[in-house]
């Protein structure tokens, strides 16, 4: 079976160590110190929020993610149903917590793919208002007298999307510095979203919580995890060609669990896999995604895909410099800087430290493989 997981949360076993984040996060914990936890996607956040919290005797945690949410009835059910995970983890009986919590008229099911029991609640779409969402954290309060909790809000920076944005983020604020025993992570990985909502002044969350970035994990640690997984199968791969897969997937931890794992599926036990299995790899990642690709491509205009291209080619450190005007085959700088606006806004790219990114880096590997 392929070993290589991605796309999902992993924890335990298929967790590539990651101590000091770890230890990092268990000690804003201890603290009890509210947390905003920034990275792009896929690097890992989720999955090391969940390993930081899950095995840690000293709290129980609730896990709410906020992508989707399209109003205060949907938020407020989902935390509800993460609320009733969490009684479900904490070893409460199916049939206690469908009798304790009665008034939610909770119904349990298995995930499919976790195994694990899930529920949904009705709670009354006509009574959801901004005091239900008060209510959903008065509950928690309640509940953290007697247990103290984590509580995690992935894809925090979704709520920014809800019609009720203002009034509901003024309202969460309120609610949270009043609870001493909740420990908030405020998890997201688009980055001006969640600079808008910590860093602006004018914003409730302002200088709310501390930060943590996660970073890509680092390659000699990944690169022996990577080793065994592929030992697992019989399978050696070679130091010139894990260097070619961190590049390709620009380190991005999914990206390079989903290159190993196409690698895996183009190779057999007792082969030595050396680089030059790592193109015929991203090249099955490319065709399965070369419609949606050619999709995006057909929406942005000639000049802006010739910036991409800039991009891919030289990267996105010194976009007005001549080596990039060149290889984006652009005249003139003010050119760069629109496209570079335009395609940050179609989530394209991103900007941090180092200049612009690709969001995907193999969009990027396949815009190479292009003639544009
Ligand atoms: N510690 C880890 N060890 C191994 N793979 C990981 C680890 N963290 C993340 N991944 C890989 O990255 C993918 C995305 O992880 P996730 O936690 O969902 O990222 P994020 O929340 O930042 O988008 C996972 O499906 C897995 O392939
Ligand atoms: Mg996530």
């Amino acid at each position: 079976m392929n070993p290589f997981m991605h796309g999902v949360t992993v924890t335990g076993k298929d967790f590539c160590p990651r101590p000091e984040l770890i230890a990092d996060l268990r000690n804003h914990i201890d603290s009890q110190q509210n947390c905003v936890i920034r990275g792009v996607r896929r690097v890992g956040k989720t999955s090391a929020i969940i390993e930081a919290v899950r095995s840690y005797k000293k709290k129980g945690y609730i896990y709410i993610n906020c992508w989707g949410k399209q109003d205060i009835h949907s938020l407020t059910t989902a935390i509800y149903e993460g609320f009733l995970i969490y009684q479900r983890n904490k070893g409460l009986s199916l049939e206690k917590i469908i009798r304790t919590f009665a008034h939610l008229r909770p119904k349990a099911s298995i995930d499919p793919y976790s195994g694990e029991p899930t529920f949904s609640v009705d709670v009354n779409e006509h009574d959801s208002t901004i005091r239900s969402v008060e209510a959903v954290f008065d509950t928690l309060a309640h509940e953290s007298n007697n247990n103290p909790l984590v509580v995690v809000l992935d894809e925090f920076q979704e709520l920014l999307h809800l019609k009720e944005a203002d009034i509901i983020m003024a309202t969460l604020r309120g609610v949270i510095q009043l609870q001493a025993n909740v420990t908030y992570f405020y998890l997201g990985s688009t980055r001006n979203l969640m600079d808008d909502i910590f860093n602006n002044p004018d914003r409730p969350f302002f200088k709310s919580a501390s930060s943590v970035n996660v970073m890509p994990i680092e390659r000699s640690g990944f690169s022996a995890y990577i080793k065994k997984k592929f030992i697992s199968g019989k399978r050696t791969v070679s130091p010139a060609s894990l260097s070619a897969i961190f590049d390709a997937a620009c380190d991005v931890t999914g990206d390079v669990q989903q290159l190993c794992s196409e690698i895996w599926n183009c190779t057999d036990a007792d082969d030595i896999i050396t680089e030059e299995v790592v193109p015929r790899a991203l090249a099955r990642i490319h065709h399965t995604e070369h419609e949606s690709n050619s999709r995006i491509i057909d929406m942005l205009s000639p000049g802006q895909v010739r910036v991409l291209v800039g991009i891919a080619l030289v990267g996105g450190k010194k976009t007005t410099s001549k080596q990039f005007l060149s290889a984006a085959r652009v005249a003139q700088p003010s050119s760069v800087t629109k496209a570079l606006n335009r395609l940050s806004q179609h989530g394209l790219i991103y900007r941090d430290s180092e200049g612009y990114k690709f969001f995907s880096p193999f969009f990027r590997t396949w815009l190479l493989t292009q003639e544009l």
